[in-house]
C-alpha cells in the first residue's frame, strides 16, 4: 500500500446557533444525509459518496465556530505511532474513548499552536455511499440540495501557522504544497497543507486571534456542479460570499457563503493533483487577491476578516 499513516479529514465538528434551523439547512440546502443524533445533542451527517458514518457534525452552542476537526488514519497501530510521535514532539494528547462520537472508535486529541483540536482516529463504522461495493450504479437518483461527494478541507485562522506547519510536516508527514507571502517576501501569510494527493487537506492563515475557522469545504464533481450549487443557494436566499470563481491556489473552482450561523463553507471542485516530487508553489504578496480569487484578482474584505 502506498498510502500510509494520514489518510484524510475524517469530520468537522462545528457550532451553530440554532440546531433544527442548522438541520434544515444541512439537509435540504446542502444535500447532506443525517446519519444520526447523540445524548449531547450532536447531529451527525455524511456527504452522498462517502462511505463511513459520518464526516459533518453539528453542535448547538451560543457562538458558531469549530469544535474540532479530525483525520482519518490507516489503522490502529498509526494511531498508536502517531500519539507517540506528537508526545515525543512535547504535544500534550488525550483519548477520548470509542464511542464518544457515534459509530467512531478511539480518538487521539491534541491542540495545534493556532489553539484548534485536531483529533486522529482509525475507526469509523463503514454504512456505505447506497451504492453497494458489487456492480454499483453511478450515482444515487433523488437527492436534495447541493448534494456534495464529500468534506474535503478545512482553512484555520490563528497566529502560529509557522509552528503548524512544523508539526503537521514533521509528525505527521503532512507536506506543503502552496503558501502566500506577506509584504516582507519572508513570513508566510497562509499555507496549503496534504496528506494525499489531493492539492490541499487543511489551509491555514495568519491572524491575530487564535482558533478561529474560516470554512470547512465541500467536495462537488464538476464546475457545472459549482453553477448549480449556487442557484440552489439563490434559491434559499443564502449569502454568498464570494463566486462561483477560481482560486488561483490550487486552482479549485469555488463558492464562499454562509451557514445560517454565520459559519463559513465552501462547495468548490477541481484543484490538480499532488505528488511528493512537486515543488510547493508560493504566491508574493502583490500578486495574493489573484492566487485566493483568480478572477477578481483582489481580496474581499470578508475574506480576511469574518471568521467564527
Ligand atoms: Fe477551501
Amino acid at each position: 500500500m502506498a498510502m500510509t499513516g494520514v489518510l484524510r479529514p475524517g469530520h468537522a465538528v462545528i457550532r451553530v446557533l440554532d440546531l433544527e434551523e442548522s438541520v434544515d439547512f444541512y439537509t435540504n440546502v446542502m444535500g447532506l444525509k443525517e446519519t444520526g443524533r447523540d445524548k449531547n445533542d450532536r447531529v451527525y451527517f455524511k456527504c452522498n459518496d462517502e462511505h463511513d458514518h459520518n464526516s459533518f457534525v453539528i453542535r448547538k452552542s451560543d457562538r458558531a465556530g469549530l469544535d474540532h476537526f479530525g483525520f482519518k488514519v490507516l489503522n490502529k497501530a498509526t494511531l498508536d505511532t502517531l500519539e507517540g510521535r506528537l508526545r515525543e514532539y512535547g504535544v500534550a494528547t488525550e483519548r477520548v474513548p470509542a464511542g464518544e462520537m457515534l459509530e467512531t472508535g478511539e480518538r487521539v486529541r491534541f491542540q495545534i499552536p493556532t489553539g484548534h483540536m485536531i483529533e486522529l482516529y482509525a475507526d469509523k463504522t463503514g454504512v456505505g455511499n447506497g451504492l453497494g461495493q458489487i456492480n454499483p450504479e453511478a450515482w444515487l437518483e433523488n437527492q436534495k440540495g447541493i448534494n456534495p461527494i464529500r468534506m474535503d478541507h478545512c482553512l484555520i485562522y490563528g497566529g502560529d501557522i509557522d509552528g503548524n506547519r512544523k508539526l503537521f510536516e514533521e509528525v505527521l508527514d503532512f507536506s506543503l504544497v502552496e503558501r502566500v507571502k506577506l509584504e516582507d517576501g519572508e513570513t508566510d501569510l497562509a499555507t496549503w497543507l496534504t496528506c494525499s494527493p489531493k492539492a490541499h487537506d487543511i489551509a491555514m492563515v495568519r491572524h491575530p486571534e487564535d482558533g478561529k475557522l474560516h470554512h470547512v469545504s465541500f467536495m462537488l464533481e464538476s464546475w457545472e456542479q459549482v453553477l448549480r450549487a449556487a442557484d440552489i443557494m439563490s434559491m434559499h436566499r443564502v449569502s454568498i460570499d464570494m463566486g462561483p470563481t477560481r482560486h488561483g491556489i490550487t486552482r479549485g473552482t469555488t463558492i464562499y457563503f454562509f451557514d445560517p450561523s454565520g459559519n463559513r463553507m465552501e462547495t468548490f471542485c477541481g484543484g490538480y493533483q499532488w505528488y511528493p516530487d512537486l515543488p510547493p508553489t508560493t504566491w508574493t504578496w502583490d500578486e495574493v487577491g489573484r492566487g485566493i480569487f483568480y478572477h477578481d484578482r483582489k481580496l474581499n474584505d470578508a475574506f480576511l476578516g469574518v471568521v467564527t
